[in-house]
């Protein structure tokens, strides 16, 4: 069955339907979902949405778009939600230089401490990076984010940087865009990656795959993007949904 490592069901997107739709998930072949929390708000909402569906873990974290909230008893607060079972990841943290609504400083401050904090905790990190290549692999390294590893959500850069990472322990997050017809390079990088450092992704409520681009997304959309790797590997989409699973367990350390 699937495994959605990347959704935010904490979304207003989800506000009208969004019992109905979780509690009908299992049923459309969705085994697994972790939602990624973004804001402290929404790391709030995300203990709740884990706390009441046997099906769902979380990630803990600060957007980079976000950090401007952030202070040390936010971090503290976050701390202390790391030694909850079902919390499986710090994230989604990282640099956002795609919108400069958020000081590049702040943003790396609040990366640095969020690493420092997953490596204390000993879990893997959600990594969000957009037009912040070299910053991002720069601050990874100085802070030695190899050492627990874990996914480059919505992964936006070439091949090479895939490996780097992949070489690094980390798994490359895959999602609607593969199915863009601008969405070469990503296809590119799915091809010249081994299946075995892929995991599936919606970002949901965002990136919804074609055919159903610009709607609301949820992980019912995931056999879009599986057809799609299983088009450009030539392999069958059973073991796409197989391997994908497998990593995402291994990356969260199910
Ligand atoms: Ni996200």
């Amino acid at each position: 069955m699937i495994f959605d490592t990347h959704a935010h069901y904490d979304d207003d997107a989800f506000d009208e339907d969004r019992e109905r739709l979780l509690s009908d998930m299992t049923n459309h072949g969705i085994e697994t979902i972790v939602n990624i929390g973004a804001s402290l708000q929404s790391c709030q909402q995300t203990m709740a949405l884990l706390n009441s569906y046997d099906f769902i873990y979380g990630a803990i974290g600060v957007h980079p778009s976000d950090t401007d909230e952030l202070t040390e008893e936010g971090m503290a607060w976050l701390q202390e939600q790391l030694s909850h079972p079902k919390v499986l990841a710090v994230g989604e943290i990282g640099l956002d230089y795609h919108y400069d609504d958020t000081d590049k400083d702040v943003q790396k401050k609040w990366f640095r401490a969020q690493i420092e904090m997953a490596r204390d905790a000993k879990l893997p990190m959600v990594i969000h990076s957009r037009d912040a290549m070299a910053d991002t692999m720069e601050i990874m390294k100085e802070c030695k984010a190899e050492e627990v590893g874990g996914v480059i959500h919505c992964f936006s850069y070439g091949a090479q940087t895939a490996k780097t990472y992949v070489d690094m322990g980390f798994y490359i997050g895959v999602g609607g865009v593969l199915t863009f017809q601008n969405g070469k390079k990503l296809k590119q990088v799915v091809a010249e990656l081994p299946l075995e450092a892929i995991v599936l992704e919606t970002d949901a409520p965002y990136l919804s795959p074609e055919p159903n681009r610009g709607k609301r997304n949820s992980s019912l959309n995931l056999p879009y993007v599986v057809a799609e790797i299983a088009k450009i590997k030539d392999i069958s989409e059973q073991e796409v949904i197989e391997i994908t699973n497998q990593n995402a367990r291994k990356l969260y350390r199910m």
